[in-house]
């Protein structure tokens, strides 16, 4: 069972998001690589079981080009593709609210609603992220 955390962040914040599930899921004894879009050098996404992907969101609503690049490198659709992503809701209220990590999800048909964490995830959130970690790792539990 290989796990991939493959995340852009300018600022810190879905940094945040991606270190903490990689600490969760490293205590629940899984393997897990992170990649740095747009710093680390490319990464084979076909290796592994399971990739999350996380992303903030950008002018209005857009993905950051890194991550359009990054999703153009994969090439392909993975099967278990889980998005999380950071927002700020002063950008355009719920309609632009995390949108990157939304669109993302929808292309990759993720099974799972996206991630969406409002700038750092310290203090409160972290429980959204436990709650939706849950869900995905049933589904990881299931096929180990
Ligand atoms: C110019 C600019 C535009 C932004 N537009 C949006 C947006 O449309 N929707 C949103 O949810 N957040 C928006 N944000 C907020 C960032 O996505 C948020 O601060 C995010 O946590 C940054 O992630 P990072 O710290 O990982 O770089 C915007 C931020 C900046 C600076």
């Amino acid at each position: 069972m290989n796990i991939l955390i493959a995340y852009l962040s300018y600022s810190g914040n879905t940094e945040e998001v991606a270190t903490f599930i990689h600490n969760r899921l490293i205590d629940d004894g899984l393997h897990v690589d992170m990649h740095e879009i747009g710093i680390d050098p490319f990464v084979d996404v076909s290796r592994y079981d399971y990739l999350f992907l996380g992303t903030f969101t950008w002018e209005e609503g857009a993905t950051p080009d890194e991550v359009k690049d990054f999703v153009r490198e994969v090439g392909y659709k993975p099967e278990n593709v889980a998005v999380f992503g950071t927002g700020d809701t002063q950008f355009g209220g719920d309609a632009l609210f995390c949108k990157a990590a939304e669109k993302l999800a929808i292309f990759y048909n993720s099974k799972w609603e996206p991630l969406k964490i409002e700038q750092s995830p310290r203090g409160y959130q972290e429980q959204r992220i436990d709650y939706w970690l849950e869900g995905v790792l049933q589904d990881v539990k299931s096929f180990a």
